[in-house]
């Protein structure tokens, strides 16, 4: 078998993603939301996999972490002592001939949607429907010329939000003519979704959906600290939703507006930042590395302009169908947060180091996960179109196992003479251990594309012989091969191809050599 695209265009992961219901764009009957998703039947499987594998990992296997789960909703001072009331903002600018606000990069973006995206399908249409039409696409010199003009302005947008330099920005919107001199000033606009407690008008407070989950965990530090009797070095994990009024609503669920988070604080001794950066920096990649992910899709970038509470930071990127992207970030947060937050509450957030016999705020080496960038790029790694040995091709979807969404299809050959009885008895017993599926309907072949395509490993076949040698035939995802094993073995022959302990072994393994 070969793979006939190696390169699997985002258009084609999204639209795969629905057919097979993995993520629907939300409130689609009423034309969507930008960059809010909902998963599907097979999708919300496979994040509740990624989640319980990363929180076994994180929290299971280690004595120094525990995981908890803190509300959405906190109070506004909070936002105030982490800094995201003053310093977590994007750019607007308003039309002062229509009133009208906009935000700075949907305005570059919607000029390259209008201008020259336009311009770029134009020369297209003028190529014609050549039978080698994608060869010519890719060789037109005016298309390659655009399309490097579109990367240009992309790449200058983001080098000058990133270094907030609203001047510039203001003459790169005129210099491409998006705005004229009837244009107001910069502004900038906070990334936090604002609502209201309280019911009467006058009782009512702003609060703030969280953008980041890991404020629930420094304002539980002493909590968790002292009820867990946890000593330093230790950590607080916790997944949950965050909430940012992202602008660029693009890349599918790369960049949402609620999204989920997977962050663990590693509270320890001041100056020891350097060595548990380091440390923290090494496991997680190769807890990426461990699902059998290529090396070569993963790689470190570290920040160079730092966020307001960090005194280092690296992403692991991963290579994305649009790109290297940042999946997760590596944070030394020092002790910024505690301290304001002791600062801004009056509540001592200290902590009484035995060993030192000393009292200090602890310094924090943050891990934050993106939950649904990491289900992206293990869905777009997994998804192959494969070319088969007869000349047909397939669709499959090459899951690590141990997280698919289903583990195993049970099929009876045919509908009738006692089949899908055995079937039924098998899926029975096997659905109290995994996420398994009984389907009888249409050919062997049309079954097994449709697991392949939701990339269930294994599909079970009852057939006349399993009457009366009560074997099954079990075909492989990735090989297409098959194997007869017998029924009594299926629950065994599962645990050792499936079972998540696979994966945590390998854990184990991580966590002894660091
Ligand atoms: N507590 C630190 C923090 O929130 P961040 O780099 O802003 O740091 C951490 O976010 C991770 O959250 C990112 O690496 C990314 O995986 C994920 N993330 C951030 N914004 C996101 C968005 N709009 N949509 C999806 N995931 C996002």
């Amino acid at each position: 078998m070969s793979h006939i695209n190696e390169n699997i265009q985002l258009e084609f992961i999204i639209s795969h993603a629905k057919a097979y219901g993995f993520i629907f764009p939300s409130s689609e009957i009423y034309n969507g939301l930008s960059a809010v998703y909902d998963y599907g039947q097979y999708g919300v499987l496979l994040k509740n996999n990624i989640k319980n594998f990363w929180w076994k990992s994180m929290v299971q296997l280690r004595k120094d972490i525990i995981g908890i789960d803190s509300a959405i909703m906190m109070d506004t001072n909070i936002w105030k002592a982490s800094g995201h009331i003053n310093a977590f903002n994007d750019l607007m600018i308003e039309n002062l001939n229509t009133k009208s606000k906009h935000k700075i990069d949907i305005l570059i973006e919607e000029y390259i949607e209008n201008k020259i995206q336009k311009e770029i399908n134009n020369a297209k249409i003028i190529l014609g429907n050549s039978f080698n039409e994608e060869y010519f696409i890719k060789n037109n010199t005016n298309i390659i010329a655009l399309n490097l003009k579109k990367k240009k302005i992309f790449e200058q947008m983001f080098k000058l939000l990133k270094s907030n330099n609203i001047a510039e920005i203001k003459s790169l919107l005129i210099e491409l003519e998006i705005i004229n001199n009837n244009w107001g000033n910069i502004q900038k606009c906070n990334l936090m979704f604002k609502t209201k407690l309280g019911y009467t008008d006058d009782k009512q407070i702003d609060i703030y959906l969280r953008p980041e989950t890991a404020q629930g965990i420094f304002s539980n530090f002493s909590n968790v600290q002292k009820t867990g009797r946890m000593k330093i070095p230790f950590g607080i994990a916790q997944i949950g939703k965050a909430f940012r009024n992202e602008i660029i609503a693009r890349q599918f669920i790369f960049r949402m507006k609620e999204f989920e988070q997977m962050e663990m604080q590693f509270f320890i001794a001041p100056h020891e930042d350097k060595k548990w950066f380091s440390y923290w920096k090494n496991i997680r990649l190769k807890w990426y590395l461990s699902l059998g992910l290529d090396k070569y899709y993963f790689k470190f970038k570290n920040h160079t302009k730092l966020a307001h509470y960090a005194n280092a930071a690296t992403d692991i990127e991963y290579k994305f169908p649009f790109g290297f992207k940042e999946l997760e970030g590596i944070h030394s947060r020092t002790d910024f947060d505690l301290r304001n937050h002791q600062k801004f509450s009056k509540k001592k957030l200290q902590y009484y180091d035995p060993y030192k016999k000393c009292c200090y705020i602890p310094y924090v080496i943050e891990t934050s996960a993106g939950l649904d960038r990491i289900f992206l790029s293990i869905f777009s790694y997994s998804l192959k179109k494969e070319l088969l040995p007869n000349g047909n091709s397939r669709i499959v979807l090459k899951l690590p196992p141990t997280i698919a969404p289903i583990k195993a299809a049970i099929f009876p050959l045919v509908n009738k003479d006692g089949l899908p009885e055995i079937a039924i008895n098998i899926f029975n017993k096997l659905k109290l251990y995994y996420n398994i599926i009984y389907e009888e309907k249409e050919s062997i072949g049309k079954r097994y594309r449709r697991q392949d395509a939701i990339g269930t490993p294994f599909c079970i076949t009852v057939d006349y012989e399993s009457l009366s040698d009560n074997n099954v035939t079990i075909r492989f995802r990735d090989s297409m091969l098959s194997k007869r094993v017998s029924i009594k073995n299926l629950k065994k022959f599962l645990e050792n191809h499936i079972n998540m302990k696979i994966l945590l072994k390998k854990i184990i393994n991580i966590y002894n050599k660091n």
